[in-house]
């Protein structure tokens, strides 16, 4: 097991964000986290990525307890995240943003020729590289999504936190950034636990999904089943999950 949490909970006052939520992430899968607005999937990203610590339970990478950890010592153990609202340096030059994850990350120590040739590497892989001298605040939504990306895979993480990579993002888009999602896990090795809206790219991406409702976890499993569960449907009433593995 790559990645596991036993009973995590979080209270911020009187709200319980999370109740004793289980979850394992296997070494080389694509995870999918999903659930209606304000169900915890932010909340538990920022616990295993060391930004909140949970009110009780445990998460452990690689049998290393992550909740007495800071996010640095966490990143630099291999776990990076992205944020859901992307935050780029943006007076920085897109090269200089991911080279602040490759000169932040796993491998310390870097000098700057050898952070950018990381940097490069990771721009080209999102397709990015023709931009590299363009300043942050100059880009667009997919471009800033793109570059935070990038730089969270400059860190060279085991597991990559995405959260809502595809909001935003037009049809197209879309399918272009599920499929760069599913290339993270296959050229790069890289361990994929995903949250997302996007009900069609997610369930045609995850080899599994865990459901949040109310902070508790109401479902897991492949796709298919999980998109048929009575408790999901519900949780999502309103919502068109049903309709969008058929
Ligand atoms: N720092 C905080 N202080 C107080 N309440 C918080 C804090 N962070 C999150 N919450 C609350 O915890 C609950 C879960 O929020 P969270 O952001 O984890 O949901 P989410 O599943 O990511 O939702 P969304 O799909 O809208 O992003 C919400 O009710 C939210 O208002
Ligand atoms: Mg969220």
């Amino acid at each position: 097991m790559l990645l596991e949490g036993e009973g995590v909970t979080k209270r911020f006052g009187g709200l319980t964000a999370l109740r004793g939520v289980d979850f394992k992430l296997e070494k080389g899968e694509i995870l999918g986290l999903i659930g209606p607005n304000g169900a915890g999937k932010t909340t538990l990203f920022n616990i295993i990525s060391g930004f909140l610590k949970p009110t009780a339970g445990v998460v452990r990478f690689k049998g290393v307890e992550l909740t007495k950890l800071k996010p640095h010592q966490i990143c630099r153990l291999g776990i990076a995240r992205t944020f859901q609202v992307v935050k780029p340096f943006l007076k920085s030059t897109v090269l200089e943003n991911v080279m602040a994850g490759a000169m932040f990350g796993r491998e310390r120590g870097l000098g700057l020729d050898e952070a950018r040739e990381e940097a490069l590497y990771y721009l080209r892989f999102v397709g990015l590289e023709s931009k590299k001298s363009v300043l942050a605040k100059d880009l667009n939504v997919v471009e800033r999504k793109f570059v935070e990306i990038a730089r969270a895979l400059a860190t060279k993480p085991e597991v990559i936190l995405l959260d809502e990579p595809l909001a935003g993002l037009n049809p197209a888009e879309i399918a272009e950034a599920s499929k760069l999602v599913e290339r993270i896990r296959d050229e790069l090795g890289v361990t994929v636990f995903w949250v997302e809206h996007v009900m069609k790219a997610i369930m045609g991406t995850a080899e599994r999904i865990i459901v949040l409702h109310n902070g508790m976890k109401i479902a897991e499993g492949p796709p298919q089943e999980v998109s048929r569960n009575r408790k999901v449907i519900e949780a999502y009433l309103g919502e068109a999950v049903g309709e969008v593995v058929a």
